[in-house]
Parts: structure tokens; C-alpha cells; sequence
């Protein structure tokens, strides 16, 4: 554990001499600023401060970093580089509710978007969506019959192949039989929906790791190791998330 680790595992011990711990970093041995040197020896400082996980990584496991990313903010943005992680996991998610069902799954139609004069209503809002048999849905148009033509254009144009016949004000949808090559189109699909996002988090990641080596004349090599180590841990924990979307749709999709 060198100084600049504990200051981010322990800011409020290390606010005070931070500016002076950075300019002692990088050159090697670290050397404690006097006022600590005197009362505090390093030893001491390290048990004392030391957290369970740091314990964990001197028993030879792997530790986790937790920096507080207001101590860092002038190097990298911590928190938009997660909020950047977090978008590209949440529209994986989007790409995989909205593009990746099976047509004859209860709710399959119901946030298909329909475009209206008045704005954009999810299907499930204008009509009354009911499933007649396996192999149709009729969707009642009746309480907004002027949305029914945007409503049948909604469901051509879905990437659900659809191939809706409106009767009044009545809507009619064929459902294909879902096929096992259909299911394993999809699952393919998912596949590559889920490396496309992987591909954004790398390009989060080292975007992040890139705009904390910019610092590297004013910040010791130890706090942009930590930070990279922070921005890795992050992009693991998304990737994770990644794998365990896939595996659920995989298994919606393949039974
Ligand atoms: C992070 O550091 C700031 C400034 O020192 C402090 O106000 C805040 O409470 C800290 N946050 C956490 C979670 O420790
Ligand atoms: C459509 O909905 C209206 C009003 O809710 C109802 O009166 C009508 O019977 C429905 N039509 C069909 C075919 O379900």
C-alpha cells in the first residue's frame, strides 16, 4: 500500500497533503510529509487505516479499488465514465427487449412504438392488444380509431417481419410459426448485439484510461495505476452484466 492508496482509500486522512504526497510519488521511496512523519509511523498508518481489502490483497487475493471520484475529478470524471458504462448496458438491454422477441411471447407487440400526429404512444396505450390464438393477435383500435393507420404502420415496419390486415378499426397480426431457425437467428442476434457492446465498453475503458495519462506530469504513476485499476474493475463488473443479459436471452430464446 504506498501513500497515494491510502489518500484515495482515506481522503479525509490525506486532503491535507495531498498536493505534497503527489510531488513526493513517483520518484521511487516513499517518503511520509513531516507532520505524520512524526506521529504517525507508516507501519502504523497502514494497519491503522488498512481496509478489509487491502488485508485481503496481503494474503496474496486479488483487491478491489474503491476511489472516491471527487479526489480525482481533476484527473478523470469516474462518475461519467460509469454513467457512460451504465448507457451502453442499458441499451443493450433496449436492443434485446425491443428487437429480440419472439413473436408469439405474451406482450411481444406491446411497445411497439406508433408515431402519431400527437407523438410517439407505445401500441399497448392506443389499442387493446389480444392474443386470438398462437398463430394470431388482434389489436382493437376502437378507443383511438384515428391512430390506426399509424398504429398498422407501427407493426409493418417492426423488425418483427410482421404483416398486419386492419378491418375498420380492428387490426389483425398473423403470427408466423416461430420456427427453430427463427429462434437461433435471434440468439445469433443477441450474440452480436452483446460483442457490439462489449466493443463500447473498451472504448469507454480506455477512453478513461486515456484521459487519466494526460495527467501523468502532474500525478504520480501510482494514483493513474490505481486509476486504471478503478476503470478496469468497472468495465469488468459491465461486462459481467453483459454476459449474464446474454445468457438470459439465449435461454428466453433457445429454451
Ligand atoms: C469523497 O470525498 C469528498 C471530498 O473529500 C467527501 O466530501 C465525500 O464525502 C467523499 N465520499 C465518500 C463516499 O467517501
Ligand atoms: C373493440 O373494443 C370495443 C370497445 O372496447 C368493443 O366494444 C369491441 O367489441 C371490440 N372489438 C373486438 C373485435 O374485440
Amino acid at each position: 500500500m504506498t501513500l497515494s492508496q491510502l489518500c484515495l482509500l482515506r481522503p479525509l486522512l490525506c486532503r491535507s497533503f495531498i498536493p505534497l504526497a503527489r510531488s513526493q510519488l513517483g520518484s521511487g521511496s516513499v517518503q511520509l510529509p513531516p507532520m505524520l512523519r512524526s506521529t504517525v509511523p507508516p507501519p502504523a498508518l497502514t494497519r491503522l487505516y488498512a481496509t478489509k481489502k487491502s488485508k485481503a490483497k496481503a494474503k496474496g487475493q486479488q483487491a478491489k479499488v474503491n476511489i472516491n471520484a471527487s479526489l480525482v475529478e481533476d484527473i478523470v470524471n469516474l462518475d461519467e465514465v460509469k454513467g457512460d458504462m451504465a448507457t451502453v448496458l442499458a441499451s443493450l438491454k433496449e436492443d434485446y427487449s425491443r428487437n429480440l422477441n419472439i413473436r408469439t411471447a405474451p406482450g411481444a407487440l406491446d411497445h411497439i412504438t406508433v408515431n402519431t400526429k400527437d407523438g410517439r404512444f407505445p401500441l399497448n396505450q392506443l389499442g387493446q392488444i389480444s392474443m386470438k390464438s398462437p398463430q394470431l393477435i388482434v389489436v382493437n383500435m376502437t378507443g383511438f380509431p384515428e391512430a390506426t393507420a399509424a398504429a398498422t404502420q407501427a407493426l409493418r415496419e417492426s423488425s418483427m417481419k410482421l404483416n398486419p390486415e386492419v378491418d375498420g378499426t380492428i387490426i389483425r397480426v398473423p403470427i408466423p410459426k416461430v420456427t427453430r431457425e427463427h429462434r437461433e437467428n435471434l440468439a445469433k442476434l443477441a450474440k452480436q448485439f452483446s460483442n457490439k457492446a462489449k466493443e463500447s465498453l473498451r472504448r469507454v475503458r480506455s477512453s478513461a484510461i486515456t484521459q487519466a495519462k494526460k495527467s501523468k506530469d502532474t500525478v504520480s504513476e501510482d494514483t493513474i495505476r490505481l486509476i486504471e485499476k478503478q476503470v478496469q474493475q468497472m468495465a469488468d463488473s459491465y461486462a459481467a452484466d453483459i454476459d449474464k443479459q446474454l445468457a438470459t436471452k439465449t435461454k428466453e430464446l433457445l429454451g
